[in-house]
């Protein structure tokens, strides 16, 4: 294992120490989700009862083949705890996700949980949110015109860059778990995401975007120095 993968792991390792029997909980989408999912696994095949809710398809198809319990938020429309990953955290525990693409159902799924947990390597950790491009998703029905929405929102909120249409790696154009499509918008900068969040809520088309602000309670980061808990 990489030395990242071994950091992404230890993060999630943490997280599981959160975990009680009983516990209804979201499971997040991406590299470091799918480690928590492998060792909430292991706990499970030892007799911890757990259900987990899925955020996206790929972790629904993972926690099956692993035989983690699962329901859907119909089931279980309040979770004890969330576990996900994330592409930024930034200050005050505000995040930047949906860099896998799942971030409409991870929002969901994060918002009907009592507690949301980060983990992550040390490497997400950033002093302003924007190098990583936010991710916008948007219904598949007058993209050019949406585009047009979000540049407008987003300067009025101080945030200026490109809008790129996410492909997938076969290059045809990127549909999310729920039939939707995703702009990825390259700020460099953020300066104020709570200002971002609600011009961009504004914009017709928009579905969700990737700003997660005041949803995680604890951020687990892993790191050469070991392992560091931030609180919100
Ligand atoms: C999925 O849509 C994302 O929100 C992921 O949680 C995020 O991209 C982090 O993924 P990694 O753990 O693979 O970095």
């Amino acid at each position: 294992m990489s030395n990242a993968e071994m950091l992404k792991r230890q993060a999630a390792a943490r997280a599981l120490e959160h975990v009680r029997s009983g516990m209804k909980l979201g499971l997040g989408t991406g590299s470091t989700a799918k480690h928590f999912v492998e060792l909430l696994a292991e706990r499970v095949a030892e007799g911890l009862e757990v259900v987990g809710v899925p955020t996206s398809e790929a972790t629904r198809l993972q926690a099956e083949s692993l035989n983690v319990p699962l329901g859907t938020l119909d089931d279980y429309p309040a979770l004890d705890l969330c576990v996900d990953g994330a592409d930024e955290v930034g200050p005050d525990l505000t995040l930047i996700k949906g860099g896998g693409g799942a971030l409409l159902r991870e929002k969901i799924v994060a918002s009907a949980a009592a507690q949301m947990i980060v983990i992550a390597d040390a490497s997400k950790h950033v002093e302003t949110l924007g190098a990583f491009p936010l991710p916008i998703e948007v219904v598949d029905f007058g993209v050019a015109a949406i585009r047009r929405g979000i540049e407008k929102a987003a300067r009025a909120a101080g945030c200026h860059g490109l809008l790129a249409l996410r492909r997938g790696a076969d290059g045809h154009v990127f549909v999310t778990d729920q039939g939707h499509l995703i702009l990825d918008a390259a700020f460099g900068v953020i300066p104020d995401a709570a200002a971002l969040a609600a011009s961009l809520a504004n914009v017709p088309g928009v579905v969700e975007h990737g700003l997660f602000i005041n949803l995680a309670n604890r951020v687990i980061l892993a790191g050469a120095d070991g392992v560091t808990v931030l609180d919100r």
